[in-house]
């Protein structure tokens, strides 16, 4: 089979590195994302060989558009976009923090980045007859999990899942399946952030006692993407090490 072409958006940092890293073990072509063109941009970039590089803002349509249509246009075909770039800024502990504004362009990243990207992938994806679209989401959905430090967070990966499944029922019959993952608690750069709080609340619900990491993550978004899944779509998969078995 010849080789693949995989987009992974925000892949200079943590979930999307590793994610880019194991696709290129696995003999994809990566095109490695992010929002400038960062120094880990420029490093993950030259240490994946025959990868290439994009970076763009993905909350500008105009601009998600013509970054990628330009890519196809003089490379061909993406054959899997995985929307990993995502962003949890608003962080607070009563009604009275909230801020509209703040909501608001967190969502934006969080919600619209994946339909800008889904947007202008699909219709050379169309043309090719199928292949794969992975978004990744977050366990915050989950009622249970529900806290008001998440109070739009959630709601904007709850809306991640929704689209997940609007895609995959309306092009499934172009061959092109949609799937998304939720991870749990996963160690990255917003770990450092967590607060007492989250922390406590982490220890209890872990069943393994441990957080995720990277590595946990990305070898389900490359099954997903990749035909070892090819009668799966619409699905979402929790990698949550069982915390939505026993989490609050
Ligand atoms: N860490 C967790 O515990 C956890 C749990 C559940 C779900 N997730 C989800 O997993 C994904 C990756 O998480 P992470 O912890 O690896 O995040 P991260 O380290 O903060 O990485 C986020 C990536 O998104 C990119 N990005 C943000 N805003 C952008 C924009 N407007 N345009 C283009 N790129 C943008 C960033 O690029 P720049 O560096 O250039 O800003 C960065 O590469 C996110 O969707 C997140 O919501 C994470």
């Amino acid at each position: 089979m010849s080789q693949k072409t995989i987009l992974v958006t925000g892949s200079d940092s943590w979930i999307g590195k590793w994610i880019a890293q194991l696709a290129h073990q696995e003999w994809w072509k990566v095109i490695v994302h992010s929002k400038t063109d960062t120094d880990e941009l420029k490093n993950i970039h030259k240490d994946l060989e025959w990868s290439d590089k994009l970076f763009f803002d993905i909350s500008d349509q105009e601009t998600v558009k013509k970054e990628i249509w330009e890519y196809i246009k003089h490379h061909g075909c993406i054959d899997c976009l995985i929307n990993n770039a995502g962003v949890k800024t608003v962080d607070i502990k009563k009604i009275e923090e909230f801020d509209g504004k703040k909501s608001l362009a967190e969502r934006e990243v969080n919600v619209l980045w994946s339909l800008y990207c889904m947007q202008s992938v699909i219709p050379a994806m169309q043309k090719k007859w199928g292949w794969s679209i992975v978004n990744i989401a977050s366990m915050k959905w989950i009622p249970q999990l529900s806290t008001i430090s998440s109070i739009t967070y959630a709601a904007a990966k709850a809306w991640v899942l929704s689209i997940t499944r609007s895609i995959a029922k309306t092009y499934g019959k172009d061959n092109i399946r949609c799937n998304a993952i939720s991870p749990g608690y996963i160690q990255t750069g917003r770990s450092q952030k967590w607060s007492d709080e989250t922390k406590e609340r982490i220890d209890w619900g872990i069943l393994l006692s441990r957080l995720g990491t990277p590595d946990d993550i990305a070898p389900v978004a490359l099954f997903l993407a990749w035909d070892e899944a090819k009668y799966i779509t619409g699905e979402n998969i929790l990698v949550d090490w069982g915390y939505m078995l026993k989490g609050k």
